[in-house]
C-alpha cells in the first residue's frame, strides 16, 4: 500500500488518497521536503505541482511549498519546477557556520506579501546581528557548498566500500539504490549534495559505538555547516515519530546521518575509518 507521504507514490496514488480522504475541498497546500531527511528519498516537484493545479480553481489556489534545506539554494531550484513557495532553514547551508538561527521563504510577490503580513504579527523577524551574519555567509555560500559536496562524494565512496557498512543513502548512488527515482534526480537536482545517511551492519549498539568513537566529527543534529556533524536519526532528529512509521521510511536503529563539511577530506576519512573499526 502506498501512503500519502511515501516517496514513490504516483500522481494517481496521491490524487486517489486526496479523494479517498475527502479533503479535496479543504486542500490549501501541498508541502514536500525533497530530498527527504534523513533518507535522501526524492519527490517529483513537477508532479506535486500538477496535483496542486488540479485542485486549484474557482478562486481557490492550492499552493505547493517545498522545503529545499538539504539542497540549499545551489543544487535544486523548486520554483523552476512549479513550486509556489521555497522554504529554507537558513540556519543550515545559507548561514553555514552554526552560529545563527533563521529561515527564508521564497516566492512571488503576492505570496511573500501574505507571509510578510503574518511575520509582522508573529514576530519571526531576524535580528540585526543575525541579518549581518547572513550577509557575511552569503559571500561564501557557493564555495562552501561546493567544497562540502566534493568531500561528500569521497566519503560516500569510502563508506560504500567499507565492510561494516550495509548501505549508503547518497544521492550520487540513486541509479543503483533507487532506480525509480533516477529520473527525478536528473530532472530537478544539479548536484548530489553533502548529506549522507548509512546503515551500519548490526543495530543500535554498533551505531552508538561508531558515534562514540568519532573524534573530529561532532555529534549534533544540525547540518549544512562548515564542520561535519553526525547523528542518530532514530533517537535524535526523528525520535518523536512513531516507531512503525520510522521503519516504514527506512529510518532504523542502525542508521547514521552525516552532514559533510569542508574540512580536509583525509581527516574526515581517517576519523570515520577509525570510528568504524
Ligand atoms: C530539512 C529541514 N528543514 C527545516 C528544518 C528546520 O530548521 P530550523 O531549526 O532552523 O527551523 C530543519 C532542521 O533541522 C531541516 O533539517
Amino acid at each position: 500500500m502506498i501512503n500519502d507521504d511515501d516517496a514513490g507514490a504516483s500522481e494517481q496514488d496521491i490524487i486517489g488518497l486526496i479523494e479517498q480522504k475527502g479533503i479535496q475541498g479543504r486542500l490549501k497546500m501541498i508541502f514536500v521536503e525533497t530530498p527527504a531527511n534523513p533518507t535522501n528519498d526524492l519527490f517529483d516537484i513537477e508532479m506535486c505541482s500538477r496535483v496542486a493545479a488540479k485542485y486549484s480553481g474557482d478562486g481557490k489556489s492550492v499552493l505547493l511549498a517545498v522545503d529545499n534545506t538539504f539542497m540549499g539554494p545551489l543544487w535544486q531550484h523548486p520554483l523552476q519546477h512549479g513550486a509556489d513557495i521555497v522554504l529554507y532553514s537558513a540556519t543550515k547551508y545559507i548561514g553555514g557556520h552554526s552560529d545563527l538561527i533563521a529561515g527564508a521563504a521564497i516566492g512571488n510577490e503576492p505570496i511573500i506579501k501574505q507571509i510578510k503580513r503574518y511575520r509582522t504579527v508573529l514576530g519571526t523577524i531576524a535580528d540585526p546581528q543575525t541579518s549581518w551574519l547572513l550577509m557575511r555567509s552569503l559571500e561564501t555560500m557557493k564555495i562552501r557548498m561546493e567544497a562540502a559536496e566534493k568531500n561528500a562524494a569521497v566519503i560516500a565512496q569510502f563508506l560504500s566500500a567499507h565492510p561494516k557498512v550495509e548501505q549508503v543513502f547518497y544521492l550520487g548512488f540513486t541509479d543503483v539504490i533507487r532506480p525509480a527515482q533516477s529520473q527525478i534526480l536528473k530532472k530537478q537536482c544539479s548536484g548530489y549534495g553533502a548529506m549522507i545517511s548509512f546503515d551500519m551492519k548490526g543495530g543500535q549498539d554498533e551505531a552508538f559505538r561508531f558515534l562514540d568513537n568519532l573524534r573530529h566529527i561532532k555529534l549534533a543534529v544540525s547540518l549544512g555547516g562548515t564542520e561535519s556533524l553526525a547523528e542518530h536519526p532514530f533517537t535524535m532528529t526523528h525520535s518523536d515519530i512513531p516507531v512503525e512509521e520510522k521503519y516504514r521510511y527506512g529510518i532504523t536503529e542502525k542508521m547514521i546521518r552525516l552532514s559533510v563539511g569542508i574540512e580536509n577530506v583525509d581527516d574526515l576519512i581517517q576519523d570515520i575509518g577509525h570510528a568504524l573499526s
